[in-house]
């Protein structure tokens, strides 16, 4: 009904090309042979960055979904890199080595949240296991090993306007301070942090809704999908800029393994 999400976002998450390339040299550099997991990599877009940037580097992208997974392999040859980066459809527990040299997990916590029978959107109905996530992450890099490890944090208390269209509580996530307390527990040391802007936001969610208004410019208005598809674009728009924007935040994380 509408376009692929990669059409109109060039990541997954609120993240600009300036935050995405500060974290793609800081990961590349050292690298060496080394080979980089992102798990939940989506269509694996910062993962083929870090790869293209260090030629001697392998790559290992895992995700749920097999569309944007095939959409990761199509762009990984296209930018010669498909002998050096492998692209793994699945979950992300099942496929991440037991030790790699670099890792990334951007928006990707409920990998080690949820229960096997729980899918990616439903794992946001209970507070997001930040510790599991990041003891995990821990747990396959060596000492010295770095980590980008991006997630949702509240930017400011959480409103009834807020939670509604998230997970319904307030307790679902944590706030920036406290994010660097678990990631300091989990045997991290924090090289950097910081969050994306309002304009990271703005930019990740009207892309995220182009995609239906695109469908309806596209389209004549008495098509038989036209309402729905109008209904979505407007409940989403709704969601964000009468609900979270603002205080749906989103973390990102340098982290060196101590
Ligand atoms: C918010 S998106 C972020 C994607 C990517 N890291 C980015 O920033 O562009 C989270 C991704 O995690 C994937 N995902 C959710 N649960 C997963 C699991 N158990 N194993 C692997 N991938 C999972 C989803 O399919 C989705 O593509």
């Amino acid at each position: 009904m509408t376009l692929p999400l990669w059409q109109q976002l060039t990541f997954l998450s609120p993240v600009s090309e300036q935050r995405a390339e500060t974290h793609v040299a800081w990961l590349a550099e050292g690298l060496g042979a080394g080979t980089v997991a992102d798990v939940g990599c989506g269509w694996a877009e910062l993962l083929l960055r870090v790869v293209a940037r260090a030629p001697r580097a392998r790559g290992l992208g895992v995700d749920l979904d097999a569309d944007r997974v095939e959409h990761a392999r199509t762009v990984a040859t296209e930018r010669g890199l498909r002998d050096r980066v492998e692209l793994v459809a699945g979950a992300g527990v099942e496929h991440l080595p037991e030790r790699v040299e670099a890792l990334v997990a951007v928006g990707a916590s409920q990998v080690w949240g949820a229960t096997p029978e729980v899918g990616p959107d439903d794992a946001y109905d209970q507070p997001l296991d930040y510790t599991a996530a990041l003891r995990a992450l821990r747990r396959a890099v060596p000492r010295g090993g770095r980590v980008y490890y991006a997630e949702a944090v509240w930017s400011r208390p959480p409103t009834p306007e807020a939670v509604a269209p998230l997970g319904g509580r307030d307790d679902e996530l944590v706030a920036l301070p406290e994010l660097l307390d678990l990631a300091k527990e989990a045997g991290f040391g924090v090289l950097g942090f910081g969050e994306s802007t309002l304009q990271e936001w703005d930019d990740f969610e009207s892309g995220f809704a182009a995609g239906h208004v695109a469908w309806l410019a596209a389209h004549e208005p008495d098509h038989p999908e036209a309402a729905a598809v109008r209904e979505r674009a407007d409940r989403q728009y709704a969601a964000y800029l009468r609900g979270y924007r603002g205080v749906l935040g989103f973390a990102h994380l340098r982290l060196v393994a101590l």
